[in-house]
């Protein structure tokens, strides 16, 4: 019998990842496209030493249950980790980990095409050329919003709120954000930007892009009334969990004019996408394409990798999420 830990991944991972984790394990990758139904996950979990999840996959009690006890880690290959029951991952002394910093850069690029694609009517404009319409240039035609020199609010200003606010500061733009917790204040001077509480935001902004954790207290913290706090003119970015919009609301104010536009790069029920969403020409809807570039999803992979190898030589993961566990 080998000698090598087993490791299971739940969907391909870039090569060089893959690579690296075949050099030391032995290695089970499903390759099934929409992902491994939940009663198959449970039976193949079943005696690994490692496994790296994706975001579309709960890891909770069943899900540790179903692993064993010979189970050192859960490696998740995203930096939001609301998929993973971090509690129960740590009641069974299981650390798991998730990929911060390898992502930023290039989730803040989504945000801000989804914020220009948006605001320039860009999805639109294709939309309306490919269907082969007549057309001529126009001073009215397909009016947008200017983005330099406004006002952006962004809602969470974590590692990816922050590099979105370097971006808007480029642009010339006020930067205004609401986070629970509040900046240390040479940070918030580099930043230039000013905390302010979400109502203000709402007000304020021209521009919101939204980067907060889902949790229970940020599931839709924008719905209905919050819409309606915002400007007529403004752009809606999210980025983030889709569950922290409501979208059937979101829906309905975009088919009011309440807001002017949406991006959205991630959904509620995902893969769903809200029906009223779908005919709507004032929303710019992406398959939660945020960190999805080759070098970010190489050294995504990588991360991983390295957080189950230390956690295979009794290390600690380069980025544990539940350090209590190391004792
Ligand atoms: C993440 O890492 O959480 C992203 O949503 C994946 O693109």
């Amino acid at each position: 019998m080998s000698e090598r830990p087993t490791v299971l991944v739940t969907r391909p991972i870039m090569p060089e990842a893959e690579e690296k984790l075949r050099q030391r394990c032995e290695v089970m990758i499903h390759h099934n496209e929409f992902g491994i139904p939940r009663d198959e996950l449970l039976k193949v979990v079943g005696g690994m030493d490692a496994i790296i999840t994706m975001l579309t996959e709960k890891v909770d009690r069943e899900f540790l249950d179903a692993a064993g006890p010979q189970l050192k880690i859960v490696a998740n290959h995203a930096v939001g980790f609301d998929n993973i029951v971090l509690a129960d991952c740590t009641a069974a002394g299981i650390p798991a980990t998730n990929t911060p910093d390898v992502l930023t850069e290039t989730t803040a690029d989504t945000a801000w095409v989804l914020l220009m694609t948006a605001a320039r009517r860009v999805g639109e404009g294709e939309r309306f050329l490919r269907a082969r319409n007549e057309w001529i240039w126009g001073p009215l035609m397909m009016l947008g919003q200017d983005v330099h020199h406004k006002t952006i609010g962004i809602v969470g200003f974590g590692r990816i709120g922050q590099a979105v606010a370097r971006r808007a500061t480029g642009f010339g733009m006020r930067v205004i954000y609401h986070d629970a917790i509040s900046l240390p204040p040479e940070v918030e001077k580099e930043s230039g930007a000013e905390r302010c509480d979400l109502d203000e935001l709402l007000a304020e902004a021209d521009f919101i892009s939204i980067h907060t954790n889902l949790t229970p207290e940020t599931r839709h913290m924008f719905s209905t009334q919050q819409f309606r706090r915002m400007k007529s003119t403004a752009v809606l970015v999210n980025s983030s969990r889709g569950p922290v919009v409501d979208e059937e609301a979101l829906a309905q104010a975009l088919a009011d004019d309440e807001i002017f536009a949406a991006g959205l790069d991630v959904f509620e029920n995902e893969p769903e996408v809200h029906p009223g969403l779908l005919d709507l020409e004032n929303v710019v809807i992406i398959p939660h394409l945020g960190s999805a570039t080759v070098d970010t999803r190489r050294a995504m992979g990588l991360l991983a990798v390295d957080n189950v190898f230390a956690a295979l030589d009794g290390e600690r993961p380069p980025t544990i999420l539940n350090p209590e566990v190391l004792g």
